[in-house]
């Protein structure tokens, strides 16, 4: 089989289609907010939410009934082109690709709001020839319409063969923007045992070991501590190498128990501190949750600034606080610091509270 050259990876995939990016910019994003744009309450209350969200996401897909379809697809094309996004980001998720609504999706959202469209989220995705399908369409589709940037992609992670293909999946399209976990999906198609929307399960835990009784014996009917372990690591632990090595961004997805902010807190952190950039928001209490979860704290970057500033030019050791910091220790403190200015340029309160730090000697 001869492959496409490595020269022509950047070339449109139709005569007149813009030029495909070379680096997906790193754009704040730590809540995709979903709203379902056939829901005329809550469509309405998407101008106003423009500037305390990083994304709004119209959802075409699962949870937009099938006889909603095509409302759903017209109310987004009336918000998009009604709306001015400012600093937002405009994100959809189109129908799954096995589905008869994702073509008329595509033609009918890229004329009317191609030129405000950043993302184009695609369910489902099995592997790279999900991608290209997409890649081509939209090209030809931006043509048609003469969109001059070229519209990213983001994949969501929820089959078993498209967990298998990540890296293809990363790696399919310059227009490849980052991918989500989608964990209610996933676990269906893996055929887990579970019936929630993310978030852990009082059933995946590890138990403390028995104690001993005086005859040496193990108690194993005695109280032992059990420890819940997370359903979601060895996936999203995959998604983050994944993404990084491609240059792209990885997401957490839905936590469905909107109730459990501590819960959705959590597992958002544990996503934070694995890699993520940012999570799925399915009500607006947990944009305020995302938008904390995924900043650097004030401690952390307090830390890192002293880390950098007793470092010098980066390279050797010191200790501080006991603890030893040397060249990789700093390269960790400056993601932390570079994700710090980069949210500050959005978010004055974020920028006031790093502004008002210290630099302890
Ligand atoms: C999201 O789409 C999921 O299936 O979890
Ligand atoms: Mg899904």
């Amino acid at each position: 089989m001869s492959h496409k050259s490595a020269k022509d990876f950047f070339r449109p995939l139709a005569v007149g289609a813009p030029m495909p990016p070379r680096e997906i910019p790193a754009r704040p994003s730590r809540a995709i907010h979903f709203f379902d744009p056939s829901n005329e309450k809550m469509a309405a209350k998407i101008p106003g939410m423009v500037g305390t969200v990083d994304v709004l996401l119209g959802n075409l897909e699962d949870a937009v009934k099938a006889d909603n379809k095509v409302a759903a697809r017209e109310g987004l094309i009336r918000i998009g082109q009604s709306t001015d996004f400012g600093p937002t980001q405009f994100w959809t998720r189109i129908n799954s690709l096995d589905s008869p609504w994702v073509l008329d999706d595509l033609t009918a959202l890229v004329p009317a709001i191609g030129d405000k469209l950043d993302v184009i989220m695609v369910p489902k995705v099995q592997g790279a020839e999900d991608i290209h399908y997409i890649d081509r369409l939209l090209a030809q589709l931006e043509a048609k319409a003469g969109i001059t940037r070229p519209i990213l992609v983001h994949a969501i992670l929820e089959t078993a063969r498209g967990v298998a293909n990540i890296e293809e999946i990363c790696g399919a399209s310059p227009r490849m923007q980052g991918l989500s976990l989608g964990p209610a999906d996933l676990a269906a198609d893996r055929k887990m045992k579970t019936t929630r929307v993310g978030g852990g399960h009082p059933g995946y835990l590890v138990r403390e070991d028995p104690p001993k009784g005086a005859d040496g014996t193990s108690q194993i009917d005695a109280p032992r501590a059990i420890f819940q372990q997370d359903l979601w690591h060895y996936t999203i632990a995959k998604m983050v190498d994944a993404c990084a090595t491609h240059g792209i961004y990885p997401y957490y997805g839905p936590f469905g128990d909107i109730a459990d902010v501590v819960a959705c807190e959590d597992q958002f952190r544990n996503a934070f501190l694995l890699g993520c950039v940012g999570t799925w928001s399915l009500h607006p209490k947990q944009i305020a949750i995302a938008n904390r979860v995924f900043a650097p704290s004030v401690e952390d970057i307090a830390h890192a600034r002293r880390v950098a500033a007793a470092m010098g030019d980066g390279t050797g050791a010191v200790m501080i606080d006991g603890k030893m910091e040397d060249d990789a220790s700093l390269k960790q403190c400056l993601v932390l610091v570079a994700l710090a200015e980069q949210l500050a340029e959005i978010d004055p309160e974020l920028k006031a509270a790093y502004d008002a730090i210290e630099v302890q000697a």
